[in-house]
């Protein structure tokens, strides 16, 4: 039996896929509204407001792990602060998702694009990420994010939220020129951007791409692989680690190593046992279905333990780190959250 790790030390072994006593644990979305201490700091502060906020996003970043047995702590922040630093003006109405004043739809909205001094307006992420860390004392992990080049040009050419993204979908076929243009500026900006959450003292950063799923294996490589290489290439150089979450992507895996990162966090309807055979050195994360949560406490230990088991049968659950499949659900019992906790605890 391996001595027992705290948990920046697990989190970190996870990373360079050292020996674990047992997975670290941490939650897609694990601050947010599911939490009664979120919603109290929403009630005195605009959303934008808590981001700009190192004090305040410090407070919510903390609560979950005050509360359950996680082992890394993310910067509270939004994938949306990139096209806003652009100058698309993005607002986030009670209720409804993100909307953005400024579409993307032809070369002058391009153009138009703020990109001189983005990166400096993106300041305010590693001062939380630097206020953070200093409150974790070495206690925990710490990951930084953003959004993936074509989940943000998604967001940036449909102007809010949507579940099919035509627009787009379309553009990458009638615009590919303009489309190219975008994702190389989105990376250019998020690559120096994780660099500063990384020199603030992020252990590795996770990119999301929510709506890559909805791509083919071809547009995939074709539009998606090169921007996200723009963001691991100059990572790497610096000798940072780079977490790839595409929801709804089983059907891209046979591709996403051509990204090059260095671990991937599954989808729930990704299959843990493929995955880790066609990448057996690559980190995963996952990817228990965050229904599970609203399933009730019994369910959640089943399925936890039924995947400890399985992160186990490779390597002795090297290289693994216990997630869910996509966020946290708002309508989630916060005892859902500790007994995926506990369980993972247990396995030690
Ligand atoms: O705890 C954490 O995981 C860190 C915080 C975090 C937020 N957003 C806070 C947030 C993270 C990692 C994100 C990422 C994000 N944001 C993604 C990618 C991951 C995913 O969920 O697929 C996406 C697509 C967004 C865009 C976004 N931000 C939407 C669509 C919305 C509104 C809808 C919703 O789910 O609430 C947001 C707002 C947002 N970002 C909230 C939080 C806690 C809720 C805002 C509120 O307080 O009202």
């Amino acid at each position: 039996m391996m001595h027992h790790m705290d948990s920046r030390e697990r989190f970190l072994a996870a990373l360079s896929g050292s020996t674990v006593d047992r997975p670290p644990v941490w939650l897609m979305r694990q601050a947010g509204r599911y939490l009664p201490d979120y919603r109290e700091v929403r009630k005195g502060a605009g959303f934008w407001e808590l981001c700009h906020s190192p004090e305040l996003t410090t407070r919510v970043a903390l609560e979950p792990l005050a509360r359950f047995k996680l082992d890394a702590a993310i910067v509270f922040s939004d994938i949306l602060v990139v096209p806003e630093a652009l100058g698309l003006g993005v607002t986030f109405g009670a209720g409804e998702g993100p909307q953005l004043a400024r579409r993307l739809e032809g070369p002058a909205d391009l153009s138009a694009w703020k990109v001189e001094g983005a990166v400096d307006r993106l300041k305010f992420v590693s001062d939380a990420v630097k206020h953070l860390k200093t409150a974790l004392a070495g206690r925990y992990g710490l990951l930084g994010f953003a959004g993936a080049p074509f989940t943000l040009l998604a967001y940036c050419t449909e102007g809010g939220g949507s579940d099919d993204f035509l627009k787009a979908r379309v553009m990458l076929h009638q615009q590919p020129a303009l489309a190219e243009k975008a994702l190389g500026i989105l990376a250019d900006v998020t690559a120096q951007y994780l660099e500063a959450q990384c020199e603030a003292g992020a252990d590795t950063v996770q990119l999301f791409d929510t709506w890559g799923g909805l791509l083919d294996r071809e547009d995939y490589l074709r539009f998606c692989v090169p921007a996200i290489r723009r963001i691991t290439e100059p990572l790497h150089a610096k000798g940072r680690k780079v977490m790839l979450f595409v929801r709804g992507g089983q059907h891209l895996l046979p591709v996403l190593g051509e990204a090059d990162v260095d671990g991937f966090s599954l989808d729930w309807r990704a299959d843990w046992r493929e995955a880790r055979t066609r990448y057996p050195k690559h980190v995963l994360q996952g990817n228990l279905d965050p229904a599970l949560l609203l399933a009730g406490v019994a369910p959640v230990r089943a399925a936890t333990s039924a995947l400890l088991r399985v992160m186990r049968e490779a390597d002795n659950g090297k290289r693994c780190i216990v997630n869910l499949g996509h966020g946290i659900h708002k309508d989630t019992n916060p005892e859902t959250v500790a007994a995926l906790c506990d369980e993972v605890a247990s396995h030690g």
